[in-house]
């Protein structure tokens, strides 16, 4: 079936496709403390919940980008809504593919670093992308330790696809990023992430019984179940990092 109605299926009832409760999230919001005029990108911005919050915060003009149509329709009509006149774009363009025309006073990737493939690479990314002293955000998973090969085999992951929290901060200060600050979920935020994955696919089913991909929705539900419960839930974190790019930097 195709990805992206797998995902927009099962993020349904998700405003941000991540782990990070809406609590923490306004905090993060508000330790921005964008000036007025700042530009904003977010790569992977998915249903553009954080930068629909920016904007409704602050006075600003951005950028999203995301590869699911489903996502981009959803942004933009959640912006229309709550933000009408904002001055941000969405496109439905791979981020790989794309190249600003101009560098922006916060960059944000959050939970798709593979786009640039991974940390390391989304942070040197997000670096040409930004001015002299702009912010970058990241969102990355991280283990919480060493996974069973199992889980790795089950999940298609590989052990150096992640690292640690710790190697996570280090990684953005080896890249000449100041760490300003980490906002971590706890298992409250996780289950919450996950189980409503759960409740969507099966809200989906229940209403959609002659959809075609039912079946494969709730088979591959049920094995992302099973992983989570398994091994995911102790295996793997998950955290925002807000990093300084230096004034002197170009
Ligand atoms: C885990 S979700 C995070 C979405 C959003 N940043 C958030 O936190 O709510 C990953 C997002 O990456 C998008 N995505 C996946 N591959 C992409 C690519 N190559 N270029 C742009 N977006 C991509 C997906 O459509 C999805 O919206």
């Amino acid at each position: 079936m195709d990805t992206w109605k797998f995902y927009d299926v099962t993020h349904r009832y998700h405003e941000v496709c991540n782990p990070t409760s809406r609590a923490k999230l306004d905090e993060l919001v508000g330790l921005l403390r964008l000036n007025p005029g700042s530009t904003v990108l977010d790569i992977a911005c998915g249903k553009g919940e954080l930068l629909t919050r920016l904007a409704e915060r602050y006075e600003i003009s951005g950028i999203g980008v995301d590869i699911s149509p489903y996502c981009v329709t959803d942004a933009i009509q959640k912006l229309r809504q709550r933000v009408p006149g904002a001055q941000i774009q969405i496109l439905n363009v791979d981020g790989a593919d794309y190249s600003p025309d101009q560098l922006f006073d916060l960059a944000m990737c959050i939970g798709a670093s593979w786009v640039y493939k991974g940390h390391r690479g989304t942070l040197s990314t997000l670096k040409t992308m930004t001015k002299p002293d702009a912010l970058i955000l990241i969102g990355e998973p991280f283990w919480l330790k060493d996974p069973d090969d199992a889980y790795l085999v089950a999940e298609n992951l590989r052990r150096d696809m992640f690292g640690t929290h710790y190697e996570n901060v280090l990684v953005g200060e080896d890249e000449g990023l100041f760490p300003l600050y980490t906002m971590v979920s706890n298992q409250d935020d996780w289950d919450r992430y996950e189980t409503l994955q759960w409740y969507a696919a099966e809200m989906h089913a229940r209403d959609n019984p002659d959809d075609p991909d039912v079946s494969e929705i709730l088979t591959r539900v049920a094995r992302g179940r099973t992983n989570y419960l398994h091994w995911g839930r102790d295996t793997v974190g998950w955290a925002m990092y807000l990093f300084r790019k230096p004034s002197h930097a170009n």
